[in-house]
């Protein structure tokens, strides 16, 4: 089964509280948006930001007009978009595999919560770190989230990749720095905790 027929199953077997990644708020995300005090024109890529993710609502009601959304999974954009309503118009919505994306202009900030952990071969991380490397302006940021070294093996029925925030940003490369690396213990809608690294990379000017 290829990817978006994956996810596009789970997302229709399931409520937003049946999925383990869900959470009512952005809560770190929002805080490290927060930190970097982006203009309201910033423009903002969410990567696999589909589904049951509370951020993009987040972001508009903070004013940013720049927000696109890229998920493989025409069902969670669906979805997404079903829970914006109206407001839904305000975003350039993407469907493409993030291993397939070749951006077509620069990004203030690339934001990823529990979307590179999956990519588990050396050739579409690759592939992935060379689309964040042109698709984020010089000095621009990224937030990536990922399972935590001691976090699950598997999300979703899928293998995952787990990393330290050292691993991740060595896998990055020397185009980003890394600013900021946080360890939040998730609860899946169930109680069950999972650990995450979230790392702040800046892109480097040279
Ligand atoms: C675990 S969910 C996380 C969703 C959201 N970021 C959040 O935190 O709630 C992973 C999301 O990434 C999407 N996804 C998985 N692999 C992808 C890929 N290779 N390219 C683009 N989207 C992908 C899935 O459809 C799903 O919506």
């Amino acid at each position: 089964m290829d990817r978006a027929d994956y996810w596009n199953n789970a997302y229709q077997a399931k409520s937003d509280e049946q999925l383990s990644w869900y959470q009512p708020q952005s809560t770190l995300s929002l805080q490290l948006i927060d930190s970097l005090k982006l203009p309201s024109s910033a423009a903002i890529m969410d990567v696999g930001g589909g589904g049951p993710s509370a951020l993009a609502g987040e972001l508009l009601d903070r004013g940013f007009a720049g927000l696109s959304i890229l998920d493989v999974s025409h069902d969670a954009l669906e979805r997404c978009r079903q829970r914006l309503g109206k407001r839904a118009d305000q975003v350039t919505w993407l469907h493409t595999d993030i291993t397939h994306f070749i951006p077509t202009h620069q990004y203030d900030l690339w934001h990823d919560r529990a979307v590179f952990h999956f990519l588990t071969t050396p050739a579409d991380q690759a592939t992935y770190i060379a689309a964040m490397q042109q698709g984020v302006k010089p000095a621009g940021h990224a937030i990536i989230a990922t399972f935590a070294p001691d976090g699950p093996m598997q999300c979703s029925g899928l293998d995952v990749m787990r990393w330290s925030a050292e691993a991740l940003a060595h896998a990055v490369g020397h185009a980003f720095v890394l600013v900021a690396s946080i360890r939040e213990t998730h609860q899946t809608p169930w109680g069950k905790p999972q650990a995450f690294t979230y790392c702040l990379f800046q892109r480097r000017t040279k």
